[in-house]
């Protein structure tokens, strides 16, 4: 571990000037100046791409997350296309339940399916706490992807308590999450105990990437949004606190991101973040307003934008840089992740344009 000169510890082998620690995507983060505003985009790592397509078109989703030689490829495959400022692993926050012995799977155009829902004391029991061991695809990944990244920044991630939850108790993607909530509500005990284990399997999850190398993390709360504040305060964030503060030794900077959070920004800012990702549905000035100038932005483009006429994507993309100056750091992100129906060159422009638009505002002082 090395410190600074504003105290912030770095790992050391990160900490060369320009490494990743000294990249765009890391100071913004770390609300340092940068030379251009990083931008990456959540599903970077997906199906807008063919040369995924055609990767995954014999492989199952699970199968290729398991895989050292796939994910490296994958991940890698945005970074070289678009030129963004930051890889994200390729996996899926099923993984590590997958890994702890929960029988499940990712369906094409469903999502993750769970064979046997958890609704009991006794079905918590089944989520065993995970090792090494367990995820060493993802050790060996990651190691194997630090080296082909260079200076670009990889940054790893986990579902957080609540959306992994979901998908556990609903046993697949749900639109009201009724049957999560009637069992948060109806026992309170129980739901504390699915997500404290929940917490600890994420947690050892993220440990093993930053032990690994990844130079960031991101706690994916998804569905956090479908919850009041009140309720979230009392029933979740006690529980993405264990996981974002556990980590705060890590020395990497946390990215704590959901949808629909307009009314929890605040909220989510004080679980342990560096970085609130924000949806397209809260202007990023607001959202700061709402989390504080001690933590940078994440955002906020709507992904459907990408599907409109250039003009169209570029005022927002101006729109977006703007009011995300308010901020005391910027990463520019879409509000969640890249359809798969999106043209990947307007990914590609969209990456140009803010590097142009960010670095002309840095020229002029
Ligand atoms: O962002 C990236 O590029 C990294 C890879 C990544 C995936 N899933 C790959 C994936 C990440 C960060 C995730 C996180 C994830 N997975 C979340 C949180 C982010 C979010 O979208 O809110 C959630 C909720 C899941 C669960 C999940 N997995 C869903 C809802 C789906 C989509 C189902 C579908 O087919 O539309 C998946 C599958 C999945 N995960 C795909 C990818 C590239 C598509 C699988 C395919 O190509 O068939």
């Amino acid at each position: 571990m090395t410190t600074d000169t504003t105290g912030t510890v770095a790992r050391d082998g990160d900490s060369r000037p320009g490494g990743p620690a000294d990249s765009p995507f890391i100071r913004a983060c770390r609300r340092r100046p940068v030379p251009h505003t990083p931008v990456w985009f959540m599903r970077q790592a997906g199906r807008s791409l063919p040369e995924y397509r055609e990767i995954r078109a014999s492989v199952p989703m699970l199968e290729s997350c398991r895989r050292p030689d796939l994910v490296t490829e994958i991940t890698l495959q945005p970074v070289r296309r678009h030129g963004v400022d930051a890889a994200i692993l390729f996996s899926d926050i099923v993984v590590p339940v997958a890994a702890a012995g929960i029988d499940l799977d990712i369906v094409p155009g469903t999502g993750p399916v769970v064979a046997e829902p958890i609704r009991t004391a006794a079905d918590v029991e089944r989520i065993r706490l995970i090792t090494l061991d367990d995820v060493s695809y993802v050790d060996e990944a990651v190691r194997q992807l630090v080296v082909e990244l260079g200076d670009t920044p990889l940054i790893g991630f986990a579902g957080a308590p609540f959306t992994l939850a979901s998908y556990l108790v609903e046993g697949g993607p749900s639109r009201t999450h009724a049957k999560t909530k009637a069992l948060m509500y109806g026992d309170p005990e129980l739901w504390h105990a699915l997500c404290a284990r929940l917490a600890e399997v994420t947690l050892a999850f993220l440990r093993v990437q930053i032990e690994a190398g990844v130079s960031a993390v991101q706690l994916f709360d998804s569905w956090a949004g479908a919850l009041s504040e009140a309720d979230y305060r009392r029933l979740v964030l006690p529980h993405s606190t264990t996981v974002l503060s556990g980590l705060v030794d890590a020395g990497v900077p946390r990215i704590h991101f959901g949808v629909g959070t307009a009314e929890l920004l605040g909220a989510m800012g004080e679980a342990g973040a560096d970085v609130v990702g924000v949806d397209w549905r809260t202007p990023l000035d607001v959202a700061t307003g709402r989390i504080g100038a001690d933590k940078a932005v994440q955002g906020n483009l709507d992904p459907c934008v990408l599907l409109a006429p250039w003009p169209v994507v570029e005022a927002e993309v101006r729109r977006i840089l703007e009011q995300g100056r308010a901020a005391p750091g910027h990463v520019f992100n879409l509000g969640h992740g890249v359809l798969p129906e999106t043209d990947p060159e307007v990914l590609t422009r969209v990456v140009a344009l803010v590097h142009e638009l960010s670095s002309r505002r840095a020229d002029q002082g």
